[in-house]
């Protein structure tokens, strides 16, 4: 029996509490016999004690000395109090605030066909309108919001992402793989189609992602992943206010009329941020607390941080109410409920 049970002092242990510990608190006055169960394997009892094989009958008094007493406080203490508090602090850190400090790979490409992939890849988001031209139904590239092809923190960069897809997403009700990721960007944010799951262009985007994120764990993320959250404003958000500050910061660059200023060749030099040309409605960058935060962080370029959290919530919320392309499938989003208050529909 001992041996059998060798491994496992820790299940011997609690067992004995829990015979023990109604004992004490409910029964200590009465001084009632206790049976103790499985006393022999327990290494507190005195070998007298575990020598007296069949009897296992002992008075609480006999078996509790004052030093087991407070050994036993103690052993409940740390079993039921500090425990689960550590282990329900590191959780806390692991979701909250446990974060890889943002790197990018230093080294070049890899030689051959999985470099010739990532390379394609990164053509695919820097210039999506060249190297995908038929999945995009507006006038964005990935890289006017993934700055930098997603190398750019807050400003959703990929790195570190290969690691934290497949996920649950609470707008598809469902656990999305990395693909359907890129394809609800595709389908949103370039108002476009999806590539097929395992076209060549699907596989270099990830082989992209894949090679930024080859220095960060699996499953964590890095600082500065998506756009960090600006906390509510102090004042609601106003459109008007928005509307002035726009025209003096954004619009030298992105029009009065929003619709960014094209090249001879018809791309864009400066992104539309509204009309045809623009994300539709159901994209994450039509969202106010998501446009305030990427504006905070990015907006005007170049002088990433310039505005106040107020003004930047200002601006989103003038620019995103803006007309711009409906999406067809927006009554299949948040198919579970929990659909966010700044979503537009
Ligand atoms: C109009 C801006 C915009 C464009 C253009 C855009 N995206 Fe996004 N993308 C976003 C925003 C905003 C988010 C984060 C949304 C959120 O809050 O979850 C995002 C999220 C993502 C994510 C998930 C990132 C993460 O941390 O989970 C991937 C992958 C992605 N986009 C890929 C792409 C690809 C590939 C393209 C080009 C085909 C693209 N995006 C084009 C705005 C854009
Ligand atoms: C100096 C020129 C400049 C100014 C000023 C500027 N932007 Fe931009 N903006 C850009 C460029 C360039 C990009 C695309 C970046 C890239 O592709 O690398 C961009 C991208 C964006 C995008 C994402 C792409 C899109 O079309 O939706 C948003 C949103 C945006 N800017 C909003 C603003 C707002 C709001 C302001 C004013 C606070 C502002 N910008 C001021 C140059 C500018």
């Amino acid at each position: 029996m001992g041996g059998e049970n060798a491994g496992f002092h820790g299940d011997i242990n609690l067992r004995v509490w829990l015979a023990v510990i109604p004992q004490i608190f409910g029964k200590l006055k009465a001084e009632k016999k206790v049976e103790i169960v499985s006393a022999q394997q327990h290494e507190l009892y005195k070998p007298e004690i575990r020598n007296q094989k069949n009897s296992t009958s002992r008075t609480i008094c006999e078996v509790m000395t004052p030093y087991r007493f407070v050994l036993l406080i103690m052993c409940w203490v740390v079993t039921f109090a500090i425990v689960p508090g550590i282990l329900s602090f590191a959780a806390a850190q692991s979701h909250s605030s446990l974060k890889i400090p943002f790197s990018l790979p230093e080294d070049e490409f890899p030689d051959g066909p999985l470099g010739e992939a990532i390379q394609f890849g990164e053509d695919l988001v820097m210039e999506t309108q060249t190297f995908a031209k038929s999945y995009v139904g507006n006038g964005l590239n990935c890289r006017n919001c993934h700055l930098g092809g997603g190398t750019t923190p807050n400003a959703m960069p990929f790195v570190g992402i290969s690691g934290l897809f497949p996920t649950y997403r609470g707008r598809s009700g469902k656990v999305d793989s990395l693909q359907e990721r890129i394809n609800g960007c595709f389908r949103r944010s370039l108002n476009g189609k999806p590539l097929e799951l395992d076209s060549p262009e699907m596989t270099a985007i990830v082989a992209y992602m894949t090679w930024l994120s080859q220095s960060i764990p699996t499953g964590l993320e890095v600082e500065g992943r998506g756009a960090k959250r600006l906390p509510p404003p102090s004042n609601p958000p106003d459109p008007k206010r928005g509307q002035k500050l726009f025209i003096s910061k954004c619009s030298h660059c992105h029009g009065e009329d929003g619709q960014g200023s094209q090249n001879s060749n018809g791309s864009y030099l400066f992104p539309p941020l509204w009309g045809d040309h623009s994300f539709n409605i159901a994209a994450g960058m039509a969202r106010l607390n998501t446009a305030a935060a990427f504006i905070k962080h990015n907006m005007p370029f170049g002088q990433g941080g310039s505005l106040t959290d107020q003004e930047a919530y200002d601006i989103a919320s003038f620019f995103t109410i803006q007309p711009r392309p409906d999406f067809s499938d927006k009554s299949k989003d948040w198919p579970k409920g929990g659909k966010p208050k700044d979503a537009r529909y």
